[in-house]
C-alpha cells in the first residue's frame, strides 16, 4: 500500500479526574509505532460543540476534517451509568457521512472489574447507525486507575496482556480498514 492509513484515536471523556485518558493516549501511542498508519488523536476537551446535532453550526471544523481523513477509528471509552459518556455521542453526533463504511475499533474503561464492556456493547448500536463497521476484537481496561501509570503507560505486570489486546484490536482495524478503503475508492 502506498498511503498510511489514517487512524484516529478518540477519547471519550472530558472528566477532569479522568483515568481512561491514559489507556486512550497509551492506544494511540501504540498505534504511531505500527507500520503504514498515522494516529490523529481526539480528545475531546479540545474541541468545540454548540448545541446538538450535525448541523452546520453544531460542528468543529477541525473534527470535520479530522472525521473526513480518517480510514478507521478507534474508540476508548469510560463506562459511565452502564453506558458511553454523553460527550462522546455529541461528538460522534456531530458528524454523519464522514463514517460511512469505515471500520471502528471499541475499548472500554472501567475503574471496576468489568471493564467497561457495557460502555462498549452500548456504543456497538450507536455507531452501527452512524454507517462504521465494528470489529469484534475489544481490549477491556478494567481498574484503568491501577493498570496505566501518570505518564499513561501500562504498569509492569500488566504490560503483556495489554499490549496483546490492543495488537490484536490494530489488527483487525488495519485489515478492516484496508478493505474497506479499496472497496469505497473501487
Ligand atoms: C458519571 C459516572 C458514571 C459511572 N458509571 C460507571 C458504571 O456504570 N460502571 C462502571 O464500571 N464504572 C462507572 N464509573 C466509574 C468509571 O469507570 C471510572 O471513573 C473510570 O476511571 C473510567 O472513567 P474516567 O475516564 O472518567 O475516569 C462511572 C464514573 C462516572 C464519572
Amino acid at each position: 500500500m502506498s498511503e498510511n492509513l489514517i487512524i484516529a484515536v478518540l477519547a471519550g471523556t472530558t472528566r477532569e479526574q479522568r483515568q481512561s485518558i491514559k489507556a486512550a493516549r497509551y492506544v494511540a501511542e501504540f498505534g504511531s509505532h505500527l507500520d503504514d498508519v498515522e494516529v490523529i488523536f481526539v480528545d475531546p476537551k479540545d474541541f468545540y460543540f454548540p448545541g446538538d446535532g450535525n448541523d452546520p453550526e453544531g460542528k468543529d471544523a477541525r473534527y470535520t476534517e479530522i472525521t473526513a481523513r480518517a480510514d478507521a477509528f478507534f474508540i476508548v471509552t469510560p463506562e459511565y451509568n452502564h453506558s458511553f459518556p454523553g460527550t462522546l455521542k455529541r461528538m460522534l453526533d456531530s458528524e454523519l457521512k464522514n463514517y460511512i463504511h469505515k471500520p471502528v475499533a471499541i475499548a472500554g474503561a472501567s475503574n471496576g472489574n468489568w471493564g467497561g464492556v457495557r460502555a462498549v456493547e452500548a456504543l456497538v448500536l450507536t455507531v452501527r447507525e452512524m454507517g462504521l463497521a465494528v470489529t469484534f476484537t475489544s481490549p477491556y481496561f478494567p481498574r484503568v486507575q491501577d493498570t496505566f501509570s501518570d505518564d499513561n503507560r501500562p504498569v509492569e505486570d500488566q504490560k503483556e496482556r495489554i499490549d496483546k489486546s490492543i495488537a490484536s484490536a490494530y489488527d483487525e482495524l488495519i485489515w478492516m480498514a484496508q478493505a474497506l478503503k479499496t472497496a469505497r475508492e473501487g
